[in-house]
């Protein structure tokens, strides 16, 4: 799985045979600029999850619920994950499993929904940006979290910065695919924000592999255009 949040990035992607496309609510810090993904609204991930959509034809497009779009009210997650869903999306992603109830509603409403434990960026006030399930009440918490997400229906769960240890054991508990960012290797699945594996993004994480450094090569572009 590999994040998009634009045509020709996503077309790119399912070109490659990527299987997932995420419209990530990293598209706040890598795409718009902002501090991190708390001021993402809505409005920027359906017209986001539209061009995406619009470029992919063959991979799943998953979709991001934003910050404040499922944390108030049952029934308006409902709606804005059909919204994301009216934008091209094929499923959504949750944050945390405090809101078993809503992902719950949303499946009810016939939408597909991935999970996403560990480090969980919309808490990052909360929890800082630290490895998570270092601690044996934090390793028991998230293998509890991870079958709640399980029972409550979610079709995978991404895994983020998860000590990789624990995430293995979140691996041989869950049947659904497990996917890790950050969580060590083989797991079932393996997700990157596509602007730090291009070397776009200046601030990417340290465990982020960068597989080509685009910046300065598009740098040399741009001078040559400059100088004629
Ligand atoms: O928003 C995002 O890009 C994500 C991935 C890092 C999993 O949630």
């Amino acid at each position: 799985m590999l994040t998009a949040y634009d045509y020709p990035i996503a077309r790119i992607l399912d070109e490659s045979g990527i299987d997932i496309v995420l419209v990530g609510d990293s598209l706040g810090n890598v795409m718009l600029g902002y501090r991190n993904t708390l001021p993402v609204t809505m409005t920027e991930m359906i017209v986001h999850t539209q061009a995406v959509s619009r470029a992919v034809k063959r991979a799943m497009v998953v979709a991001d619920m934003p910050f404040g779009s499922y944390q108030s009210d049952p029934s308006l997650a409902v709606k804005n994950a059909v919204d994301l869903i009216k934008a091209g999306a094929e499923a959504v992603k949750v944050e945390g499993a405090e809101y078993v109830e809503v992902i719950r509603r949303i499946l009810k409403a016939g939408i597909p929904v991935m999970g996403h434990l560990g480090f969980t960026p919309q808490s990052v006030y909360k929890i800082g940006t630290r490895v998570q399930g270092l601690g044996t009440r934090e390793k028991s918490r998230l293998l509890k979290d991870a079958r709640a997400l399980e029972k409550a229906g979610c079709f995978a769960v991404v895994l983020e910065m998860v000590e990789p240890k624990l995430a293995q054991q979140i691996k041989k508990a869950l049947k659904i695919p497990v996917i890790g960012i950050g969580s060590g290797e083989n797991l079932d699945g393996q997700v990157l924000v596509t602007y730090d594996l291009l070397g776009l993004y200046p601030k990417p994480p340290k465990f982020a592999k960068k597989y080509v450094d685009l910046a300065p090569m598009i740098k040399k572009a741009v001078r040559r255009f400059i100088s004629g």
